[in-house]
C-alpha cells in the first residue's frame, strides 16, 4: 500500500458534503480482494426496508430509522452491483446484520454518512469482514486509556503522531471485532487486541487474549484504512483458511 492509498483527497457530492471513502466502489487493490463498498449521506430509506427488518427500528428515534435504513440502502445498492441477491437484511440478536447465503458484509455509519461493505463468498479471499467509520476527533486521555494498550498509548503519545491517529486505532478494533466476533462466539474488549504500525499504512496485529491467539493461530488477519480530512474508514478481513 501507498501512502496514496492511506490518505486520499476527499471528493465532493453535491451540495458539497464529502464521500469519506472518496468513492472507493469495486477496489480490490486497496482492500486486497473482492470487496464491494459504498457510503451515502444518512437519509431516512426506511420506507424501502422489508418487514423483518422494521421490527429492530419499531420504537427507535428518527436519527437511528435513518441510520438503520442507510446502511441497509447502501448494501442492497451493493447486491445489485455484484449482480447478488437483493434480499432482506435483517439484525441477529447480537446485532449485526443476517446475509443472504452466499453473501458476506458489514455495515457502519455515523449521524451523517452510511457506509456497506458486500462480497461474494464464492469470489473472495476472505471468510469474514468488518468495516467501520468515525468522524475524527481528538479524543480525551480518559477514552485513550479504554481503548487503548499501554504499548499503544506510547505510539499514540510520540510527538509526530498525527490527529487522526487515535481515531484510526479504535476504528480499526471496531472493525476487527465486526469481523471476528460472531465466529469467536464470546465478547473481546479493546485491551484484547494490539495495533502498530498504523502510521506506515500497513498496520499489524497481535492478539492478547489468549482463546482469540488459539483460535486465529496461523490465519491472516487483513487490515486496510482510508483516511480523508474529515474520517477515518476501516477494513478488517479475515483470509480463508
Ligand atoms: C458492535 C460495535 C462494534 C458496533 O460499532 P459502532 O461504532 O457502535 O457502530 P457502527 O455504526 O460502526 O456499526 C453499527 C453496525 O454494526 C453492525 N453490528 C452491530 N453489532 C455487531 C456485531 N456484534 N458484529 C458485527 N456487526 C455488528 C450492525 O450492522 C450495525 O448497524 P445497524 O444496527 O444499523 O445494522 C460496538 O458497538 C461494540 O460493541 N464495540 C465493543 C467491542 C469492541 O469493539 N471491541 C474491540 C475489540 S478489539
Amino acid at each position: 500500500m501507498s501512502s496514496d492509498d492511506v490518505f486520499q483527497q476527499d471528493t465532493l457530492l453535491e451540495g458539497g458534503q464529502s464521500c469519506p471513502i472518496n468513492g472507493l466502489r469495486f477496489a480490490p487493490e486497496w482492500a486486497g480482494t473482492s470487496i464491494y463498498l459504498l457510503s451515502l449521506p444518512v437519509a431516512d430509506y426506511s420506507e424501502e426496508l422489508f418487514a423483518e427488518e422494521l421490527t429492530a427500528i419499531a420504537t427507535a428515534a428518527d436519527v437511528r430509522r435513518a441510520t438503520f435504513s442507510s446502511g441497509r440502502h447502501c448494501a442492497r445498492a451493493l447486491l445489485l452491483d455484484a449482480g447478488l441477491p437483493v434480499t432482506a437484511l435483517p439484525r441477529q440478536d447480537d446485532g449485526s446484520v443476517q446475509w443472504p447465503d452466499g453473501v458476506m458484509g458489514s455495515l457502519s455509519h455515523t449521524n451523517d454518512w452510511a457506509v456497506a461493505a458486500v462480497a461474494a463468498t464464492s469470489m473472495c479471499e476472505a471468510q469474514m469482514l468488518g468495516i467501520d467509520l468515525e468522524r475524527i476527533q481528538a479524543l480525551d486521555e480518559g477514552v485513550i486509556k479504554l481503548i487503548a494498550t499501554p504499548a499503544e498509548r506510547e505510539a499514540l503519545s510520540a510527538s509526530s503522531s498525527p490527529l487522526w491517529l487515535s481515531t484510526a486505532l479504535f476504528s480499526l478494533k471496531e472493525s476487527i471485532y465486526k469481523c471476528l466476533a460472531r465466529d469467536f462466539g464470546q465478547f473481546f474488549g479493546f485491551q484484547d487486541v494490539q495495533l502498530s504500525a498504523l502510521q506506515s499504512g500497513r498496520p499489524e496485529v497481535q492478539f492478547l487474549h489468549p482463546e482469540l491467539r488459539a483460535r486465529y493461530f496461523g490465519r491472516h488477519l487483513e487490515l486496510r484504512m482510508a483516511i480523508t480530512p474529515w474520517h477515518v474508514f476501516t477494513l478488517a478481513w479475515l483470509r480463508v483458511a
